[in-house]
């Protein structure tokens, strides 16, 4: 089987690019302009240096949209927090590998908890570091950015960390899916989706573009070339 061939590209927009001031309304635009998943990035000005939003904003947003929230934590000590966001109408959690001291723990309670299960690796942090849980695990999120900010440049050798990872899951006969997170744009997608992943979070191509549909569109119309 190629998963190249049978999966759809995902767009999944990063609410930390839009206007927090109009929090709804930009989501409602997102639904309407074909977004997968909205990316949700939850910093605690700890693990990253920045500071975002919790549970209680995630929460207030859960009415104002039908699609998946995906949650990615860039937090220390996740598992104080998980059932917060649970209850908060996550749909999906993604914790770094880096941030877990017990990471089977930390995904069995998410599974536990009724969400999808995802785990992130920051630039420098090894494939081996996900090998041993690859199997129990929804999605693997490769950062291509340095976490912390949006708008930053694209780390060239993600790609053949995106190679790397989909041979290894093709050899263990998952079906795990590989989000990249950071710099995606227009011009890198394809060859991302050549390389195999199926999820992409963007921030600023999405919401610095002069129409958001547009945008959303280009992406994955771009993502599906390198699909196939
Ligand atoms: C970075 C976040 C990303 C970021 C992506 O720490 O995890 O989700 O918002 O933004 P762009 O697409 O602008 O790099
Ligand atoms: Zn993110």
């Amino acid at each position: 089987m190629n998963p190249k061939v049978t999966n759809q590209p995902l767009i999944a927009p990063s609410i930390l690019s839009a206007d927090f001031a109009r929090l709804g309304e930009e989501l409602k635009k997102l639904e309407e302009s074909g977004a997968d998943w909205i990316h949700i990035d939850v910093m605690d000005g700890h693990f990253v240096p920045n500071l975002t939003f919790g549970p209680p904003v995630i929460k207030a947003l859960r009415p104002h949209s039908q699609l998946p929230f995906a949650v990615h934590l860039m937090i220390e000590n996740p598992d104080r927090w998980l059932n917060d966001y649970l209850q908060a109408g996550a749909d999906r959690i993604t914790v770094h590998a880096e941030a877990c001291i017990h990471l089977h723990r930390t995904l069995t309670q998410i599974r536990g908890g009724g969400a999808k299960v995802g785990v992130s690796l920051n630039p420098h942090s090894p494939l081996s570091m996900i090998e041993e849980v690859l199997e129990e695990i929804d999605m693997v999120l490769l950062m291509s950015v340095n976490p912390g900010f949006g708008g930053q440049r694209f780390i060239e050798r993600t790609l053949n960390k995106v190679t790397r990872l989909r041979a290894l899951i093709t050899e263990r006969g998952c079906d795990t899916l590989i989000q990249v997170d950071g710099g995606v744009n227009p011009d890198n997608i394809a060859s991302l989706a050549q390389a195999g992943a199926n999820v992409f979070v963007a921030g600023s191509a999405i919401f610095k573009a002069d129409s958001i549909s547009e945008a959303i569109n280009t992406l994955k119309s771009n993502a599906m070339t390198g699909s196939f």
